[in-house]
């Protein structure tokens, strides 16, 4: 059998995502294995789930400025990543901009998921701000990462209504439910080697 690639996976909290990836790698024909969980919280959620599971985790201060990561921890995670080989980076639910060496060593090997249908809502809150546009349907895409927030070319998209009732808790569940699967479903094809960047669109092979 072809050796399974081995992805990081970068998150701030709960951690939903990370094990929805986690779990899809159980499956023996899933050609990708978690090497690694990078977390910049303490606290997270993700971190707990890695250490009760026996994955490896490493946590790291990304310095005081919210929403940004200092240089050095940007070194420091892709000197982790690299170590272990890793070959595609999963941010999922980090709350930081990436950049530095990380973003462009692992330029086209790193993909983020995000909670609207982008190009609308990118940025914080996607769910609430879909909900106060008044879209009818929302849902969520993974996207690979590039230098601006919520960018990068689209892999997969997952549409659910927007219900007359929704609040933001309501419309983000029935989004998380379809992360859980588009996460798992886009990192099986690039670890199968199925996607191809022409420009900005995600071309996906036969398997
Ligand atoms: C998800 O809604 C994801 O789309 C966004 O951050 C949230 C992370 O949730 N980027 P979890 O930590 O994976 O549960």
């Amino acid at each position: 059998m072809k050796d399974k690639m081995k992805i990081a996976v970068i998150a701030s909290g709960r951690g939903s995502n990370f094990r929805a990836l986690a779990e899809a790698t159980l499956d023996e024909g899933y050609p990708a294995e978690i090497a690694l969980l990078i977390s910049d919280n303490p606290e997270a959620g993700a971190l707990e789930y890695a250490r009760d599971n026996g994955i490896e985790s490493a946590l790291i201060d990304c310095g005081p400025k919210r929403g940004s990561m200092s240089l050095e921890s940007s070194e420091e995670m892709h000197r982790l990543c690299v170590e272990r080989e890793v070959g595609l980076v999963c941010l999922a639910g980090f709350m930081r901009i990436v950049k530095g060496k990380l973003l462009v060593e692992y330029a086209g090997r790193m993909l983020n998921i995000h909670p609207a249908l982008l190009p609308s809502f990118k940025g914080l809150h996607g769910q609430k701000q879909a909900l106060d546009y008044g879209v009818t349907w929302s849902g969520c895409t993974v996207h690979f990462v590039d230098a601006g927030i919520d960018t990068g070319p689209i892999i997969i998209q997952k549409v659910v209504p927007v219900l007359g009732d929704d609040d933001e808790d309501t419309l983000s569940e029935r989004i998380l439910a379809e992360e859980h699967t588009a996460y798992p479903e886009a990192v099986r094809l690039y670890a199968a080697g199925r996607l191809k960047i022409e420009g900005r669109r995600v071309l996906i092979s036969d398997e």
